[in-house]
């Protein structure tokens, strides 16, 4: 018998939308028939007037890291958990590597950790410096299932960034065994010089934050990184993408034939530089910072004509002691701003459904069958994990999320899980939620409650194709 079948819904793929009914056995999409097709199963689940669509991958999220000196509030289970009632069945997490450690066993210990995940994961090698003994792993670390790599172009000052020749190493030898490095691209001279400048200046308040980090600063790493790829002959990922200026880097480099694969993040989609003025301007302190009205629209564009492939979350969940840690406060109790000091980084692992939903597809920026594409499949064949992940495929692993296309809903602290007393995305819309989220064919979140269990999410051992 089979376990699960979802009928009467309406699939959506990058390619279609059309209405077949699914059946699951064994975790797998064992067939995808026409609607009506009378079976047996453990479980029917009626999807009729609802999207049938494949779990959301978010590649891209920070989880019980040290970043900055501090550490964000989740640990892996009750990440996983947030990221179920946003749809999401797959992420991938980071190894939190520090100078000295030998990346390998970084990942392995991290492995531990995701192991309390109820959804299924991947970890991204973090490098931050290449000696002999490193680059030998690098073959070990994709052998073991984690062909991505990240580096950081700035952060020098606390001993993140990977200096310019240890890079150049790095992307050479994980090129060599068919890795793809990522970067954090970001100018490390620009951002220390205007550290330093608006010091001198007075000009610390957190409106002053994105001038300090200007575009140029994204563009001039950007723009390294390409020309280092071009060279090598090598294949490369940038994560957060923010600018109209490094789209236009990104198309003009993959037009000349460089293997750039661009991202960009839901809140460079849906927020804009003006949120750092005012008190709480800290809470939306992040790296790259926002920018302005025409960069969201460029992202937009670029996510529509494929120079950018995919959207992530960058999720960091901080509470509100925690980004204001660290910072001086005058006689009255009151912070006194100053942009060095918050830890970066912002929720978004259970708002980009709705994010990419309402302010995408909701707009017309993009379609339904876009929406998949860069929130699904895309990460699943960027990062290693297609046809198992990515796609309502026969055979492919019963990642599945029912969604309700009359159902609206604004995201605010309230209806969100992190226990936070403040959302950056509060009274943004969505027509449009998941309201059952299906992870190898059990169902974890139904009609906004959970059924996940801790440390059912496996660790996925993903491979390139080139
Ligand atoms: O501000 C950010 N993005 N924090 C998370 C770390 C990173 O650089 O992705
Ligand atoms: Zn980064
Ligand atoms: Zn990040």
């Amino acid at each position: 018998m089979l376990d699960l079948i979802i009928k009467n819904g309406t699939l959506v793929t990058p390619d279609a939308i059309f209405d077949a009914d699914i059946e699951v056995k064994d975790e797998k999409i064992v067939s995808i028939t026409v609607p009506g097709t009378v079976k047996e199963a453990a479980r029917i689940i009626d999807a009729k007037g609802k999207y049938v669509m494949p779990g959301l991958i978010d590649p891209h999220m920070h989880i019980n890291a040290p970043l900055g000196g501090y550490v964000d509030i989740l640990n892996h289970y009750q990440a996983s958990k947030i990221a179920a009632y946003g749809g999401v069945t797959t992420f991938i997490d980071f190894s939190n590597t520090t100078k000295g450690d030998n990346v390998l066993d970084a990942i392995k210990s991290r492995r531990e950790e995701m192991e309390h995940s109820c959804i299924d994961f991947g970890i991204h090698a973090k490098f931050v410096e290449a000696n002999d003994e490193l680059l030998h792993s690098i073959k070990d670390i994709i052998d073991y299932g984690c062909p991505s790599f990240k580096m950081f172009m700035t952060y020098r000052k606390s001993g993140v960034m990977i200096d310019d020749t240890d890079l150049l190493k790095v992307m050479e030898e994980a090129n060599e065994w068919g890795g793809l490095c990522g970067f954090h691209a970001e100018s490390n001279p620009i951002a220390e010089y205007n550290e330093e400048r608006f010091e001198r200046q007075g000009k610390l308040d957190w409106k002053y934050f994105p001038e300090s980090k200007p575009v140029v600063c994204e563009a001039e790493a950007v723009s390294k990184v390409i020309h280092f790829a071009e060279y090598l002959n090598a294949s490369i990922f940038l994560f957060h993408q923010t600018s109209a200026a490094a789209v236009d880097l990104i198309r003009k480099a993959k037009e000349r034939g460089v293997k750039v694969i661009g991202e960009t993040c839901t809140h460079y989609l849906t927020l804009t530089k003006e949120k750092n003025d005012g008190p709480d301007g800290f809470l939306y302190l992040m790296s790259p910072p926002l920018r302005e009205k025409k960069d969201q629209e460029a992202l937009w564009n670029g996510l529509k004509d494929g120079t950018l492939s995919l959207v992530s979350s960058d999720n960091c969940t901080f509470t509100r002691e925690l980004k204001e840690a660290g910072l001086k406060r005058d006689a009255n109790g009151n912070v006194i701003p100053d942009f060095r000091k918050p830890i970066n980084g912002v929720s978004g692992l259970e708002e980009r459904f709705g994010l990419m939903m309402g302010e995408g597809v909701n707009k017309g920026r993009i379609s339904l069958n876009k929406f998949v594409e860069l929130c699904s499949t895309n990460p699943a064949k960027v990062f290693g994990m297609y046809p198992q992940k990515g796609c309502l495929n026969v055979g492919s692993d019963a990642d599945i999320i029912l969604v309700d296309p009359e159902k609206t809903v604004q995201l605010s602290k309230d209806n969100l899980h992190y226990g936070l007393d403040y959302s950056i995305f509060d009274g943004f819309e969505s027509k449009g939620w998941p309201v059952t989220t299906i992870r190898r064919g059990e169902v974890i979140v139904e009609d906004g409650k959970f059924y996940g269990k801790e440390g059912t999410g496996r660790f996925l051992k993903r491979v390139l194709r080139r």
